[in-house]
């Protein structure tokens, strides 16, 4: 089993270096819960612990709840307290009462005494966010939670999160960030390092499409895969990479990220590099392909099913029409 590489988090606890994903593990884009591969997600996970994973990423909303079930399944035989587990409750779950309740039922799909780091998966405008920040610090003082933090918050709403704890610190933002989308490099990269708030860095491989020239250069330069460069320039600005991974390659691979360094000229030149047009268009391509893959072809017509509530189908219409404006207009 690989040594893990950790960073420091809250103050004097650690966090591994690189975790793993594990949305679409045990359910669909659409988190409805697939119950027909139990036996190969458990397979996975456990090959992913044996290689050395130790940091799982996960949320109540993944699978509609079984992603959960089978992280706790597969985590069974193994120590927890090598084990950091995040989860994220749900935006619609944001007061008080509901905070509590989403934790406990979390705790019993993962077979857990305790999450090691929970979230607010969104901001959800509609609730003060000192209610549930009231909710959170409930947990910790309970022992259910260790670590309370957030997810897809910007600045202003990480401020007002901070502005709104009384007891205990947010200790993390989980972010999209990647080596080719680095927009939190402008400010709330900066900030969490000022403030000791530690930065989850989601789909940090642009699902599995991130070759630009400067990658493919830089992985010959360092023997490594373009992969690995791209994980390690993560972990090179602090943050914590959590790639999802089924395939034992993929998983080998995205371990072989950590445990060595780029220089600090390489980290500075690919921070500095410009996203071209052409990689912006990879993104938009491989976001439609892997939507295709899914069997989504028609966004309009996915969003019109019934199984989506209206606030979830509105999440998802604004993380598209944000997504392609960005690719394209920004
Ligand atoms: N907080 C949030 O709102 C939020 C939002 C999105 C995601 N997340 C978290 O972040 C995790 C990662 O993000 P993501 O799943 O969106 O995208 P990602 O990690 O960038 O990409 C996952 C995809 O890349 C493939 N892959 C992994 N390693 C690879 C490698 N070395 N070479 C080639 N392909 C590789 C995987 O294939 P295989 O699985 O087949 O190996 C999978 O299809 C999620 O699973 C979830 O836990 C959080």
């Amino acid at each position: 089993m690989r040594i893990m590489e950790y960073f420091k988090i809250g103050g004097s606890a650690t966090i591994p270096a690189i975790g793993l994903g594990t949305w679409r593990i045990g359910g669909s884009i659409s988190d409805e819960p697939d119950y027909l591969n139990d036996e190969y997600y458990i397979g996975a996970l456990r090959k992913a612990f044996d290689l050395g994973y130790r940091l799982v990423d996960t949320a109540e909303l993944y699978g509609g709840g079984h992603t959960e079930e089978l992280i706790g399944e597969a985590l069974k035989s193994y120590p927890r307290e090598e084990f950091f587990i995040i989860s994220k409750v749900w935006h619609t779950h944001l007061h008080y009462e509901d905070v509590l309740k989403a934790a406990e039922r979390t705790l019993k799909r993962l077979q857990l005494e305790y999450i090691d780091l929970y979230l607010i998966h969104w901001p959800n405008p509609h609730v003060p966010i000192n209610e549930t920040i009231k909710a959170l610090e409930k947990l910790i003082d309970d022992g259910k939670v260790k670590y309370m933090g957030v997810s897809n918050f910007c600045l202003t709403q990480l401020q007002e999160a901070l502005d709104s704890t009384s007891k205990y610190e947010i200790v993390a933002n989980e972010v999209k960030y990647s080596a080719l989308d680095r927009k939190v490099e402008e400010d709330l990269l900066p900030f969490a390092r000022e403030n000791n708030i530690r930065i989850v860095a989601y789909t940090p491989l642009e699902r599995g499409n991130i070759n630009t020239a400067l990658l493919i250069g830089l992985a010959s330069k360092y023997s490594k895969t373009v992969n690995q460069i791209a994980l390690n320039y993560l972990m090179c600005q602090e943050a914590v990479p959590i790639p999802r991974a089924l395939r034992e390659e993929h998983l080998l691979e995205n371990l072989g990220a950590s445990g060595w360094r780029l220089s600090k000229d390489d980290v500075e030149k690919l921070s500095a590099t410009p996203v071209s047009k052409r990689d912006k268009e990879r993104i938009v391509v491989s976001t439609a392909e892997a939507l295709r893959r899914l069997g989504i072809e028609n966004v309009d017509k996915f969003l019109r099913k019934e199984w989506a509530v209206k606030e979830d189908k509105n999440i998802l219409k604004n993380l598209i029409t944000r997504l392609l404006r960005k690719l394209f207009w920004e």
